[in-house]
Formats: structure tokens, sequence, C-alpha cells
């Protein structure tokens, strides 16, 4: 195979792109799956504060990202069509990696594919049916690629219990919950400028990733969605969905309570609270599938706060930059592994493929092996958090999903 690096541009500068996106394709630029990286935000000050990322630095020694804006550029100058640029001057058939507020991927995950660049996007994919049914055809029609984030998927633990639920092993999955409360400290970040009750939620947010965890998990497509919301303000003053309690029900008849928030405490050990329970029917028995996703053994108790907290429990299995036997560090956890998934598959493609039907036969077999999610693999997200929307926005009301020819949502009285 003829295994070239592709050029990854990344657009957006935050968290997720600080946290797991940049140390994933730095470590794939050493592994020669990734050539030269540029990452384009609004302003320069998110991307000053990657460049300055002592971790980063220390990890992964000479490597270097191009800003755009140039970091020289005044932080309180704004560049919204920057990415137009950077788009049209990467070479076609490179990767575009889609790491922008959610409501912002839709329009640049369309530019990048009309500029002919596979795409990896962060979770959700997108906010309507429509517009992942969209994407999906125009990056068929084009032999592109295009992945969506849901890391959990990459869990060893969710990969296991994907196995045993297709051996029969739990029986068929009919109560369950999931949360996922994400730290106090949120409300103080970029969050206040973009989190509004108008954009999004923590179901939408956070939520996504349970629901399409047990979709991937069961295969079982959701009917029916409930989202209450609990309104407050951010210190700036804007009003935000803080908390969120939702409910899925599944063809099947199943259920899934989901609840999120943006209030775990700060001085608490787990940094966040996460997990799930499935319970499941078989021949007169029940199964069971638990899986504790913020407390998975190893407690610290550090000599100076890590966060808020002196006492912490630490999960290395999402993402840890660990020793390696190279220089710096490497990064390990299912946050890798699932970024590396996409980015191996957009140069697979490129180092297999010299013509489209071949392209298209590669992006159908993914979407049909249903590991990485594709918008073909994982549409039912965009129907469910379409739902969601309307469902939060109107204080919980029952909105419907119908499925066969023509998918879409229908809000009812109830
Ligand atoms: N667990 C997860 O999967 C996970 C976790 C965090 C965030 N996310 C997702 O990642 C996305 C970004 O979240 P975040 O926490 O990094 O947000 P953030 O607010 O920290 O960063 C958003 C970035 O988008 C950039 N941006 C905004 N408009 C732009 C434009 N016109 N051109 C170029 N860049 C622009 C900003 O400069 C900023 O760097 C969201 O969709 C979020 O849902 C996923």
């Amino acid at each position: 195979m003829n295994n070239k690096p592709l050029d990854t541009l990344i657009i957006g500068g935050g968290m997720i792109t600080n946290d797991q996106l940049l140390p994933s394709i730095y470590h794939l630029q050493r592994l020669g799956v990734v050539g030269e990286i540029t990452i384009c935000a609004l302003n320069s000050a998110p991307l000053q504060a990657l460049a300055d990322n002592a971790e980063l630095r220390a990890a992964f020694p000479g490597q270097k990202f191009t800003a755009l804006p140039a970091l020289t550029t005044p932080p309180d100058k704004m560049f919204p069509d920057l990415f137009k640029d950077a788009l049209a001057k990467l070479r076609p058939h490179q990767a575009v990696v889609v790491a922008v507020p959610d409501w912002f991927h839709y329009p640049i995950i369309l530019e990048a594919l009309r500029h002919e660049q596979h795409v990896l996007s962060v979770k959700p994919l997108v906010l309507e049916y429509q517009q992942d049914v969209a994407i999906e055809h125009l990056a068929l029609e084009k032999g592109l690629f295009v992945g969506v984030e849901y890391h959990k998927r990459f869990d060893r633990r969710a990969l296991q219990a994907k196995r045993f639920y297709a051996e029969g092993r739990f029986g068929k999955f009919i109560m369950g919950e999931a949360k996922l409360h994400e730290p106090y400290y949120y409300r103080h970040s970029n969050f206040q400028n973009w989190f509004t009750c108008d954009k999004t939620d923590p179901f939408t947010y956070v939520g996504c990733h349970y629901v399409d965890l047990v979709y991937f998990i069961t295969g079982l497509k959701p009917v029916a969605v409930s989202v209450d919301g609990v309104r407050g303000k951010f210190p700036n003053g804007k009003e935000a969905f803080l908390w969120s309690s939702g409910r899925v029900r599944y063809e099947n008849g199943a259920l899934l309570t989901v609840t999120d928030g943006l209030g775990y405490p700060d001085d608490a050990a787990g940094s966040n609270d996460q997990g799930m329970i499935m319970y499941c029917e078989g021949q007169n028995r029940s199964g069971m599938i638990h899986h504790d996703d913020h407390e998975r053994g190893i407690r610290y108790a550090f000599l100076e706060p890590s966060g808020a907290a002196r006492y912490r429990y630490v999960s290395p299995d999402y993402f840890r930059l660990v020793p390696w036997e190279g220089d710096g560090a490497k990064p390990v956890g299912y946050g890798y592994d699932s970024v590396a998934a996409s980015l191996q598959t957009m140069q697979r493609i490129e180092a297999t493929c010299d013509n489209l039907a071949a392209r298209q036969k590669i992006i159908r077999e993914i979407d049909a092996a249903g590991i990485i999610a594709t918008p073909a693999n994982s549409f039912i997200n965009e129907l469910v958090v379409e739902a969601a929307r309307q469902s939060i926005l109107a204080d919980g009301a029952l909105v419907k999903i119908h499925y066969g020819k023509n998918p879409h949502v229908e809000k009812t009285n109830g």
C-alpha cells in the first residue's frame, strides 16, 4: 500500500482540540498517518493557548501546527470566514477535522466536502436528520469518508458489551438509566457564549453519547423522546439549560432515562459523573450491563490539587498521555483510538482506491460494519437530537420518531 500522510486541517481550537484531537493528531503525525497540521479558529487566542500548552510541548517535542489566524494577530480580532480560505488552500483528499460548536458543524462539513476533503466531525454530527442525509449523499457521491467522533464506541467495555449482546448473552434491552454530568466549572468557560437555550442543552451535548452507545450495543431504534430541562444563568448572564432529564423509548418498548448537567461539583473526586445501567430480559431471567464510567478503580491523592481537588478518581481509559518507548509521551485510550480509526480509514481509502467505485465500496463497508460512526450508520442520533431539541423547548413534550421511506420527528401534544 502507498500510505501517504494526509495533511490535516482542524477547524476549531477549543477544549476538545486541546484535550483529545490535537494530541491524537500529533501522534498520528509521528506514525505517518498525518502530514502537515493546520488549526483554524475564530481568533488567535485559543491557538496561542494550544501553542503554549506545556503538557503538549513536552509530549510532542518539536511538533508544531500552523495557526490560522497567525499567532501574531490581535486576540480580539475575529475571522469567522477564514476556515473557507483554509479549505480552499488544502489539496483535495486530505483530512478536515471539525471541532466547532454543534450548530456550526453542518455548513463547515458541506464546505469541506465541496472542497473534496475527507471529514472527521466531533459529535453530534448535526442537529437535524435531513442534514445528516445531505452529508451522507454528498460524501458518497464524491467518494469521501465522513466519520463522527462518538469515542465511547471505542471504549473496550462498550465493544465487549456489543459483542456479548449480539451473542444473546444478556437478552433484550428493556429498561435503562444513563447519566453524564460535566463539572460545574464549565459554566465559567467559553460555553457561556454558545451553550444557550436556543442552541443546545445537556442532553444534546453529552446525553447523545449514551443514546449512541445503547444503539451501538443493541441496534434498537429509538421511537419517541421527551426531554425536560432546568434553566439557569451563566456568569455572563446568558440563559442556558444547565440540567436535563430525558427519556427515550425504543422500537421494542424499552425505556432509557438520561440525566445530564453542567454541575458535577468541582471539588468532588470524579472530575465528572457518568455511567449507565441497562436491564435486559431473556428466557425466564434477566440480564444486565452496568458501566461505572467515571470511577474505574484508580484513586490518587496528589500533593497539590489536580483541578480543584487533591483526591481524584483517575480513569486512564478515555485519554492519557503516558511514557512510551519514543520521545515525549504518547496518547492512550479510546479517545485516541477513535480519532485514529477515522484518520487511518481516510489514509487507507487514499492508498488503495484509484476510482470512485472503489472508494464508495469501502465507505459502504464501513457503514455496514457499524464500528466507526458515520452519517449512514448513526442517523438515529440526528433523529433523537432533533426530537430532543423540539421537546426541551416545549417543556418536555413527547416527540415521536417515524422511520420508513421518510424518517422524521413529530411533536405530540403530550
Ligand atoms: N466528549 C465529546 O465528544 C466532546 C467534548 C467536548 C466538546 N465536544 C464537541 O466539540 C465541539 C467544540 O466543543 P469545545 O468544547 O471544543 O468548544 P470551545 O468553545 O472550547 O471551542 C470552540 C472552537 O470553535 C472555534 N470557532 C468558532 N467559530 C469559528 C469559525 N467561524 N471559524 C473557525 N473556528 C471557529 C472557536 O474559535 C473555538 O476555538 C462541540 O460540537 C462539542 O459538542 C465533544
